[in-house]
């Protein structure tokens, strides 16, 4: 896969004018941009086909967790956005996963639909060991959840997860080269670590089996963002 297909771009802004303009601004650079929350409250779906009408591919960053028919249903309605990724929350359980891959698969098939990669968050980086004992009454340490969680999406029939830098290499170990590891927390050597705790370059996230990278402020907030670009597919081709 070619470097540029594995940069995400986070649209972390409040705006589609916002969003639009940075995915003009980035060109043919860029195939695929991670709309979260804010973007796609503020914006609704719309931006997804805007961004869709400017050839590029979405990640839906909605980490979806409720019950199994809600939760299968709002995924056959990002398949139908014809988005490329989203997500569920792996702690939804097994059933809840399985038939959100099967209402995926379905619906495909049946309208003809490019079949979207589902992956799941195991654990939000901002849990610690310490919130999962003291407020989650969970005693194994954040690693082993994730280990948990990692497994069970793949025996659900996910296509992969979402993980911090470091616990890709574990990932990778536990369910095979195969399933996927998209990373966020990344930080180029050049800039600041901002509210993210555990970070890693694009080279080390790309050396430990990193699929996808997702980054936002390092890019939306340079200077000169096609030179922040630049520099970054240049340390992700050093791995
Ligand atoms: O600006 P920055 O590169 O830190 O942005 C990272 C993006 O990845 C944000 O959209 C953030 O919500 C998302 N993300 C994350 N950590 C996770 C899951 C998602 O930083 N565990």
């Amino acid at each position: 896969m070619p470097w540029r297909d594995r940069l995400i771009v986070a649209l972390d802004v409040d705006t589609a004018d916002a969003a639009l303009a940075m995915v003009d601004r980035l060109g043919g650079d860029i195939s695929t941009y991670k709309v979260g929350f804010e973007l796609f409250v503020s914006a609704g779906p719309d931006i997804v086909r805007r961004i869709h009408e400017r050839g590029k591919r979405v990640f839906l960053d909605l980490k979806y967790h409720d019950i199994p028919n809600t939760v299968a249903k709002a995924a056959v309605a990002a398949t139908r956005l014809g988005v490329f990724l989203f997500n569920v929350h792996a702690s939804g359980g097994l059933d809840m996963m399985q038939r959100t891959v099967s209402a995926v698969n379905e619906i495909s098939a049946k309208e003809g639909l490019d079949r979207p990669k589902i992956i799941a968050v195991t654990m939000l980086t901002s849990i610690t060991s310490e919130v999962l004992k003291n407020e989650l009454a969970i005693s194994h340490p954040v690693r082993t959840q994730v280990r948990t969680l990692a497994s069970l999406a793949q025996r659900a029939g996910l296509d992969g997860v979402v993980a911090s830098p470091q616990e890709i290499s574990m990932i990778k170990e536990q369910c095979g080269r195969q399933f996927l590891v998209v990373t966020p927390g990344i930080r180029p050597s050049w800039t600041p670590p901002d509210d993210q705790r555990r970070t890693a370059t694009p080279r080390e996230a790309i050396h430990d089996g990193a699929d996808y990278i997702v980054m936002g402020r390092a890019i939306l907030t340079a200077d000169d963002p096609a030179r922040a670009i630049e520099l970054i597919s240049l340390e992700m081709l050093s791995a």
